[in-house]
Order: C-alpha cells, then sequence, then structure tokens
C-alpha cells in the first residue's frame, strides 16, 4: 500500500462552511476513515494546514482537532513545497487576491463558490489556472445532495419523458438580528461586502440546472431588499444594501422553462429547505435536499375546476416516494474525494474555474436583468 500525503492550505477555516463542511465534516472525516483509497490502492492523506486571520481562533481550531499547522501567514504557507492544494471558504470579496497569490505559486485550486464577485474576475481567474496548468475546481455540493442524486437518477433513467418545466422554491425567514440573532453572517445582507441572494445563490441554480437539464440561454430575474435594516453580529443597525429575494426565469436549452425562488424573507410551508418540481409528458418530481417524490402519467388526478367545492383529491399524498437504493455520503466530502484523486491520479473532475464563472455570469446577468427590466441571454464563455 503507497501512501500519499498531499498538504492543503485551507484558509478561511474560522468561518462557517470553512469549519463544519470543509474541515469537520469532509478533510477530518476523509482522515478518521483512514484516507482517500484509489482504484490502484495508493491510500490519499490530506494534510490541512489552517490558514486565518486571527491566531487564537485558528490555534484553538487547531488544539480542537489534534492539528499541528496553522498560520497567519498565507505566503508561507504557499513556499512550503508539501502544500500542494490551496483551498478557499473565505468571504468572496477577498478571496481573488488568494487565488492568484496561490496559482502564482504553483498550488492546485480548490474553492468555494462564488469563485469572485464579477465575471471579469472569475474569468481571470480561471484563465490564470489554466495557464499555470493547475489543477482547478469550485464546490457544487448541491449537485450530491440525496435529493438531487434522485432527481438525477430519475432523468438518466428517461422517467420523466420529455421534461417540460422546473419549478424552484429556496429560503427560509432570516432573522432581522433585533429580537432574534441573524442566523447567517450580516455580510451576507451588504452588497458592498459581497453580499445579496443572487450572489450567492444563482452560482448553485447555474450548475443545478445545466448538469441536471441543459445549458441556460437566458435570464430574467426581479431582485429586491424587502428587509432593508438589519443588526449586526455586535448589534448595530446597518443599512441591507444587498438584495435579499430574488425572483428567476431561466430559459434552458431545449426550452425547458426553470423559474426559481430564492428569498431569506420566505416562511417555510415545504418539507424542505429547497424544493424542485420537475414536470414531464411522463412524470413529474419534487426533489428536495433528502427526499424525492414522483408522479407517474399513469396515477396522475384530473381535477376539474370548480370554486364552489372543497378540493376533492388529497394531492400531495398522491406521490411515491423515491427509496434511497444505496448510503449517501456528506456531498461536500464526496466532493472533496473527487478533487483529491483528481490531483493526485488524474481522475475526472468536471466543475472548474471555468464552470465556477459561467456560475457568477449568471448571477451578475440576472442582476443586470432586475436593473433593467428585461430577459437577457447569457453567452458562451471561454477561458
Ligand atoms: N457551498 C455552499 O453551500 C455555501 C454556503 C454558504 C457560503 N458559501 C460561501 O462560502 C464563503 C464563506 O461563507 P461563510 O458563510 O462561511 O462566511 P463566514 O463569514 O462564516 O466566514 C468567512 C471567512 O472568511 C474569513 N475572512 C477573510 N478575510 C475576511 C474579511 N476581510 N472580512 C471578513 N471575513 C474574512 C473569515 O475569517 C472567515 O473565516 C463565501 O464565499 C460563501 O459564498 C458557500
Amino acid at each position: 500500500m503507497t501512501r500519499r500525503t498531499v498538504g492543503i492550505v485551507m484558509n478561511g477555516v474560522t468561518g462557517r462552511m470553512g469549519y463544519r463542511q470543509h474541515l469537520v465534516r469532509s478533510i477530518l472525516a476523509i482522515r478518521d476513515q483512514g484516507g482517500l483509497t484509489l482504484p490502484d490502492g495508493t491510500v490519499v492523506w490530506p494534510e490541512p494546514v489552517l490558514v486565518g486571520r486571527s491566531e487564537d481562533k485558528l490555534r484553538a481550531i487547531a488544539e480542537r482537532h489534534g492539528l499541528a499547522a496553522w498560520t497567519t501567514d498565507l505566503d508561507a504557507a504557499l513556499a512550503d513545497p508539501a502544500n500542494e492544494i490551496y483551498f478557499d471558504a473565505q468571504l468572496t470579496q477577498v478571496r481573488g487576491k488568494a487565488l492568484r497569490a496561490a496559482i502564482a505559486a504553483g498550488k492546485h485550486i480548490y474553492t468555494e463558490k462564488p469563485t469572485a464577485d464579477s465575471v471579469t474576475e472569475a474569468l481571470e481567474l480561471a484563465r490564470l489556472a489554466t495557464d499555470a496548468g493547475v489543477r482547478n475546481g469550485v464546490v457544487q455540493d448541491k449537485l450530491f445532495l440525496p435529493g438531487l442524486l434522485k432527481l438525477k437518477r430519475l432523468i438518466d433513467g428517461g422517467f420523466f419523458g420529455r421534461i417540460l418545466s422546473v419549478r424552484g422554491e429556496f429560503g427560509y425567514w432570516v432573522f432581522e438580528g433585533d429580537w432574534q440573532s441573524a442566523q447567517r453572517p450580516s455580510w451576507n445582507y451588504r452588497s458592498q461586502d459581497g453580499g445579496g441572494i443572487v450572489l450567492d445563490m444563482f452560482p448553485h441554480w447555474h450548475y443545478v440546472l445545466e448538469r441536471l437539464f441543459a445549458p441556460v440561454r437566458s435570464v430574467y430575474a426581479q431582485a429586491t431588499t424587502h428587509v432593508p435594516e438589519r443588526v449586526d453580529e455586535q448589534g448595530a443597525s446597518y443599512a441591507a444594501t444587498a438584495d435579499d429575494a430574488a425572483y428567476g426565469i431561466f430559459e434552458l436549452d431545449g426550452g425547458v422553462v426553470a423559474q426559481i425562488n430564492s428569498s431569506w424573507t420566505v416562511r417555510v410551508d415545504r418539507d424542505e429547505l429547497v424544493e424542485f418540481q420537475v414536470d414531464g409528458t411522463e412524470g413529474s418530481a419534487v426533489a428536495g435536499l433528502r427526499n424525492c417524490r414522483i408522479q407517474h402519467r399513469a396515477a396522475t388526478p384530473k381535477p376539474v375546476w370548480n370554486p364552489d367545492l372543497p378540493a376533492t383529491e388529497p394531492f400531495r399524498a398522491q406521490w411515491q416516494q423515491v427509496p434511497d437504493n444505496g448510503e449517501f455520503d456528506n456531498g461536500f466530502k464526496v466532493q472533496w474525494e473527487q478533487f483529491l484523486a483528481h490531483v493526485v491520479a488524474d481522475a475526472p473532475f468536471p466543475y472548474d474555474l471555468l464552470s465556477g464563472a459561467r456560475g457568477v455570469q449568471l448571477a451578475e446577468l440576472a442582476l443586470q436583468s432586475a436593473a433593467e427590466g428585461r430577459r437577457i441571454a447569457v453567452p458562451e464563455l471561454h477561458v
């Protein structure tokens, strides 16, 4: 058995995503399972180097998890040849500078989305990584959710016949921060800090639509700030300058129409925090984070519109659960394993920085659509 240690500079591990999903649930979970075993028997052993701005926070995380390597000096971490991968879960706005330094140091790049807050910068980063010949990847975790994996299984199995439309509903109430603390960081609500639900969620919708259905050809969006004032982590009021809800319509290659509502100002009357309904000529499905329900053409009721009568059918009871038929691991971890295999053994990894740039492009065009009140075509992007 060959053991291959891979040093990973992990920047932003004091944040929500960096700590919980990437360090604890991915890299430490891979170590807990004894490393990642590749098909040829090689065991990949990820060795994280924690990077951030606060010595106290880094030391506390390192001690909690028995890790030795942490530093506030990114350049020093990048200068160490044992560190082959640079990972970024920092605030979106400060990501570009760190990614450029890592690419210049010859590191392979793996990063949270959005890869940048403008398509110009996102594309520039994709170009730099391509020119430097480094492996590069962006987190596209929703693709690895059990509910969406079941949906993909239905699509691949031809369940839907011709797919007509997709309607997505995402969101929940994010508290304003006054009488109950907000459950998301305040920068999300300030556009000057890279916040906004369009920049946050449309990159996700982009890869979900593109990889499950077809490339997005046009977007129309209405973005708004329903709650204009919020209270931050220090208890101070601030102007919420970023959009907190967006209502988007996307036209896909081949004519599928997708409509996705994204909101931090909606109360949940759904089974899950995100759900996608897909309607096709042969059947329909509703997929969430974990579950997926279906209704086949042959089991479709025939309601007749009559407002004088109460509903005659228990519509929600007429759907059937899609079984798991397998174990679903944490999606962030599964994608990390794929990226490690990509770096060490050249395994395929389609979720690259160019794909991340297409997600940023969709967000940028959606904001333009909202500002101009018109539908906008999505041009092809190339490095
Ligand atoms: N894939 C997903 O589902 C998902 C979900 C949420 C957030 N994200 C992305 O992950 C990234 C981090 O989001 P988060 O929710 O963990 O945020 P967070 O505020 O919890 O963490 C931000 C991290 O960036 C660091 N940072 C570096 N420079 C900073 C600066 N100048 N100001 C403030 N913080 C700075 C912080 O120390 C912290 O470690 C964002 O790019 C976000 O878009 C992805």
